[in-house]
């Protein structure tokens, strides 16, 4: 479903991704992990059209590399950003229904009312402005806001950044539920919950593809932190992946 090949973002002389390939399947949840810096959000902005890349990337068999932000999206891409970026002044159900503009017409999606039986804490919410929202509740909206988007593929950028475990704990529940409907491509520093909600993994350190394999294989410990090390410190790893 999602191809990438031979991956390069630069900004201005930093190199933030470098010669990657990864690819997602059609029912699959895949895990892009990997230590602050690693070029995690880069590869998600460049498969959305945010940043300018070399190499391939391909979206059902057609390139991406020519299309708007917008095109993309319209195909089906929906990136929920890193950050959440709600409308403040806006509610919680109007937000979800911001989002439900951009399904350009594709059907069998999430409906408000999907969103709210997956996300139950946003029910008794609806009317309160973005603004208004703790962390966790902004990323819950962000998340709805993808699903009603009737995604065809889900790009999410550190969903758990920020929140409390239990919250962590539903918003991983939630996508458990989605990502049996819907391909993801989780980006996580989160290790464990990313590892137990996907199929397969690659992890990024310093731009490039340091290991990919089932979870089973990026569970174990010793290999994440293989290859984490050399970069970062084991500190910093145990700190991740206890
Ligand atoms: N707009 C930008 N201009 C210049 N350098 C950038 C820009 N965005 C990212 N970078 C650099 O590119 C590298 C990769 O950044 P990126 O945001 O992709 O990492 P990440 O893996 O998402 O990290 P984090 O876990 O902290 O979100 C970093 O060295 C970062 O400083
Ligand atoms: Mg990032």
């Amino acid at each position: 479903m999602l191809e990438i090949s031979g991956l390069c973002v630069n900004y201005a002389g930093t190199e933030a991704v470098v010669d990657c390939r990864m690819s997602v399947g059609a029912s699959s949840a895949v895990a892009l992990l990997g230590p602050n810096g690693a070029g995690k959000t880069s590869t998600l902005k460049a498969i959305s059209g945010l940043v300018e890349f070399k190499g391939t990337i391909e979206f059902d068999g057609v390139s991406v590399h020519k299309m708007t932000p917008e095109k993309i999206a319209r195909t089906g891409l929906v990136h929920v950003p890193e950050g959440r970026r709600l409308f403040g002044s806006l509610s919680v159900h109007e937000n979800l229904q911001i989002g439900q503009t951009s399904r350009n017409g594709r059907t069998g999606g999430y409906s408000i009312d999907d969103v709210y039986d997956l996300l139950p804490a946003l029910r008794p919410i609806a009317k309160r402005a973005g603004w208004a929202l703790s962390g966790g509740e902004q990323q819950m909206v962000a998340i709805g806001r993808g699903l009603v988007a009737a995604p065809r593929l889900l790009l999410l950028d550190e969903p758990s950044l920020g929140l409390a475990p239990i919250v962590v704990k539903s918003v991983f529940a939630a996508l458990k539920e989605v990502s049996e409907r819907t391909p993801i491509l989780l980006v996580e520093q989160n290790a464990v919950a990313a590892i137990e909600l996907c199929q397969r993994g690659y992890v990024l350190v310093d731009g490039r593809v340091a290991m990919q394999g089932t979870s089973e294989e990026l569970g174990s410990r010793e290999a994440l932190i293989d290859s984490y090390l050399g970069q970062s410190s084991l500190a910093e790893v145990e700190r991740r992946a206890p």
